[in-house]
């Protein structure tokens, strides 16, 4: 094998992606998946891949330093392409201090392993820290987010990302460590765990359940489909510039609601319903606190520096993503179970 990657968080949503991603197309890389398996982490999305030779994976959690050093002891990584987190604002919202540990101490835990193991010779190594738009905070009705915006975090969530980001940086200028960092806008697609906007409500139409929109609808997120967030690390793992940040966006915008009411009108049509059935279940609620009104990414640097660009329309990423679920129902009661039942009623009984 001529390189070693440990790719945290492999079996949640975005990190499965990037895992087959890098499994099928590296067969020289060995590719360690680290992740704890908390509700959001998923074996069953990698089960095409699993008995790949260069494919390996780790139950370990990044809140345990000594489960690190054995890990990088027993692989010696030459690249950490770290996505394990808390990952959905809600929850952050419901218990902010599971977002600080995972998310800043977590990621201080790794910081350490690597610098701890690479002893200070970083040739061919590289910490890929993978982020999101939320760090920036919230846009007004135009503008966008550069790699130069100042971060003005809102919600728990955005704020344990912000201070992460801050400490792979600090890392950085301090020991030398070689890192990257990518901020990202919204991700849908496949195998996204339905506590989110779209896999949520792609289930609630499924099953004839409300859909909860909150506040006004007018809110904003910049959507881009998780398969070409996976492309984008691949170019950004093997050809971004040391120290550098990548801003990644769909270059689409979306309010939610005529989101949902695109996701009505595909799912009517797939599902063979009436025109208009779906969109009868749309229920506004109570707000989100602290909602951010709009996210919009800039992502020219990318596409300058390194030809990134987003591979399908919003029309067909959602079209693709809706056939999948409809395609895997087994994934989507698998996951809809036990704990999930008990975080929707928490969330959406008392709105
Ligand atoms: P996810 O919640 O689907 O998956 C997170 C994964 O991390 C799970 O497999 C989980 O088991 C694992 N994990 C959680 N805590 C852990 C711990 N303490 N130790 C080891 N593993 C742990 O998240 P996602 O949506 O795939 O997001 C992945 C990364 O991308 C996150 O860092 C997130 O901030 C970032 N991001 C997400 C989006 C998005 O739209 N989903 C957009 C931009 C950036
Ligand atoms: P979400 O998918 O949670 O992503 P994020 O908050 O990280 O952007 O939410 C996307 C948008 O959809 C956000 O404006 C909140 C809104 N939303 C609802 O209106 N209802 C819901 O039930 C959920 C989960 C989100």
């Amino acid at each position: 094998m001529s390189k070693t990657i440990v790719i945290t968080g492999g079996a949640g949503f975005i990190g499965s992606h990037v895992v087959r991603l890098f499994v099928n197309r590296y067969p020289e890389y060995r590719i360690v998946n680290l992740d704890a398996l908390t509700y959001a982490g998923n074996l069953e999305n990698l089960r095409d891949i699993e008995n790949a030779p260069n494919y390996s994976f780790e139950k370990v959690n990044i809140l345990a330093p000594e489960a690190l050093d054995k890990l990088f002891a027993t692989w010696q990584p030459d690249g950490v392409i770290h996505l394990a987190a808390e990952s959905h604002v809600d929850r952050s919202i419901l218990s902010p201090l599971d977002f600080v540990y995972t998310n800043v101490i977590g990621t201080v835990n790794l910081l350490n392993a690597a610098k701890t193991h690479w002893k200070g010779n970083f040739e061919g190594k590289r910490f890929y820290h993978v982020s999101t738009d939320e760090v920036y905070g919230a846009l007004g009705d135009t503008g966008f987010f550069t790699e130069q915006t100042k971060y003005d975090p809102h919600s728990p969530y955005s704020a344990s990302k912000a201070a992460s980001d801050h400490f792979v940086r600090a890392y950085h200028d301090t020991y030398g460590l070689p890192v990257v960092v990518s901020n990202c806008s919204n991700n849908y697609g496949p195998n996204h765990f339905p506590e989110k906007l779209i896999p949520l409500f792609i289930n609630n139409i499924i099953q004839r359940k409300p859909l909860p929109v909150y506040g006004d609808g007018l809110y904003t997120r910049d959507w881009l489909y998780v398969k070409d967030h996976a492309a984008a690390i691949d170019l950004i793992f093997h050809q971004g510039k040391n120290g550098d940040t990548y801003n990644i966006g769909g270059f689409n915008e979306w309010k939610n609601i005529d989101l949902v009411k695109l996701l009505c009108r595909l799912m009517d049509t797939k599902l063979g319903n009436e025109a208009g059935t779906s969109e009868e279940l749309i229920t506004y609620v109570k707000d989100r606190p602290g909602h951010d009104r709009r996210y919009a990414i800039d992502a020219s640097k990318i596409n300058q520096e390194l030809g990134w660009k987003p591979s399908v329309t919003f029309e067909e990423g959602l079209s693709l993503t809706i056939d999948w679920y409809m395609d895997n129902k087994e994934w989507l009661q698998h996951v809809t179970s036990g704990d999930y039942m008990n975080y929707y009623d928490l969330q959406y009984s008392k709105r």
